[in-house]
């Protein structure tokens, strides 16, 4: 057995941690494990098997696709991504939840051998077993939006508490001072980082404005009471194009009549919330009304973990925006548990060096840039995680949800999806040019 580091016990907990919220979000009779609760969702026991077919890839056969897995390699395909589209899943003759769960059971037993057996000195070794419990996280956030779009009777309840917000102006935004930054990270500072993230590297940035705080639900009603849904000048071509095909006039989980469906639970949309559940057009057209624009993703990076004052004056990246603590409930909402995001101004110890709060947690952002790789980029282990989706169709998202887990988010780390999806837990932060 090689020796125990901290690192071990850092992946080990990883996977346990990513476990422990499949099991929550899983514990569910048969009929609603194999329906198809949306389109655009696969059925839930899809993704339970499928996170097991990629710890079983990934962590018993090195990413060796044609080694033997624990699944014949006829059922093993039934999980590949590409392979099948998600409104296609439930039609495939998928694993059934029990034979799913003794599937991942069996893997995960398995894959603890191999991190025990797995020595180290600086982390690299390990890589794979936090990529294949990020992984999971990220399905578990998937899964969460599934239960979201679910229709019946509430099964997650209504969330823990959270911390009382404090009013915040729509306008109130920080000034980032032009100047050069150090965008991305490396392996050696983020041992766990996946390959988009990398490498880090010198960008200049001009001078912007950014919201201190993310776009409320408040703000959200006056941009509709505006009639910002029915006047395309606030609109790009294409948006305005999908705001008529599909019908857009608020967003997804609101009712016309102010309220809202929030797993299962209907209630009055809260004023003082970030919204939630805005397609990228939605986003760039609110913006466009408030006189504002959305934020890249360089700038928001910049405004998220940049510190001017470190480095005697040259600047240097924090590791989280309020400093190198571990996330914890004080600092930001993450976790899955609360089931909503935080009101805002929840978190002023969470602020970043410039004074922007609620980067991380709460809801993700979109941004105005395309998912391209950084300059220098090479693929992970898993080399088709990010690759194949740059220069698609994409918008990147920064800051993670409340739905994401702790250790799967770093602020370097980019999320991206269609520009006309929002079943994610997606809102939005304004810029300005300064
Ligand atoms: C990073 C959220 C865009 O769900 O498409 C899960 C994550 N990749 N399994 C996605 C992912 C493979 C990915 N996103
Ligand atoms: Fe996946």
């Amino acid at each position: 057995m090689a020796e125990r580091t901290t690192l071990h016990e850092e992946a080990a907990r990883g996977l346990e941690d990513a476990r422990r919220r499949t099991e929550r979000l899983t514990d569910l009779d048969v009929a609603e494990l194999t329906a198809q609760h949306s389109p655009l969702m696969s059925p839930l026991v899809w993704d339970l098997a499928h996170i097991g077919q990629q710890e079983d890839l990934w962590l018993l056969r090195g990413g060796n696709a044609l080694a033997q897995g624990r699944l014949s390699a006829e059922v093993e395909k039934l999980y590949d991504a590409f392979e099948h589209p998600r409104a296609s899943r439930v039609a495939l003759p998928l694993l059934g939840p029990d034979e799913a769960r003794g599937y991942l059971a069996d893997v995960r037993g398995r894959a603890l051998e191999g991190l025990d057996g797995t020595a180290t000195t600086d982390g690299r070794e390990l890589f794979a077993f936090s990529m294949v419990a990020q992984h999971e996280q990220q399905h578990v956030e998937t899964m969460t939006a599934t239960h979201q779009l679910r229709r019946g009777e509430p099964l997650l309840g209504g969330g823990t508490p959270l911390p009382p917000g404090r009013p915040v102006a729509p306008d109130d935004a920080v000034l980032v001072p032009a100047g050069e930054f150090m965008l991305g990270v490396d392996g050696t500072d983020e041992p766990w980082s996946l390959d988009n993230e990398r490498p880090a590297h010198r960008v200049q940035v001009p001078a912007f404005r950014i919201g201190r705080v993310p776009v409320t639900n408040a703000d959200w009603q006056r941009f509709v009471d505006a009639g910002g849904y029915d006047e395309p000048r606030w609109w790009s071509a294409r948006g305005w194009e999908h705001r008529l095909a599909a019908d857009l006039e608020r967003p997804l989980f609101w009712s016309a009549d102010g309220s809202r469906r929030r797993f299962g639970i209907v209630e009055e949309v809260p004023a003082d919330e970030p919204v939630q559940h805005v397609c990228f057009f939605e986003a760039e057209a609110y913006a466009a009304w408030a006189g504002a624009r959305l934020p890249t993703e360089v700038e928001w990076e910049k405004a998220c973990v940049w510190d001017p004052a470190l480095d005697d004056g040259r600047g240097a990246r924090r590791r989280w925006p309020w400093g190198g603590a571990e996330p914890s409930g004080a600092l930001a909402n993450l976790g899955g548990e609360a089931l909503r995001p935080a009101p805002v101004g929840a978190y002023p110890a969470g602020a970043s060096p410039y004074g922007v709060e609620q980067m991380i947690g709460d809801v993700w952002e979109w941004t105005s840039s395309d998912f391209h790789p950084w300059p220098g980029f090479s693929p992970m282990l898993y080399a088709d995680y990010s690759a194949p989706f740059f220069g698609g169709d994409y918008k990147v998202l920064r800051g993670g949800s409340w739905a994401v887990g702790a250790p799967s988010l770093r602020p370097s780390f980019r999320n991206w999806d269609h520009p006309v999806r929002r079943q994610v837990f997606c809102g939005l932060r304004l810029a300005w040019d300064a």
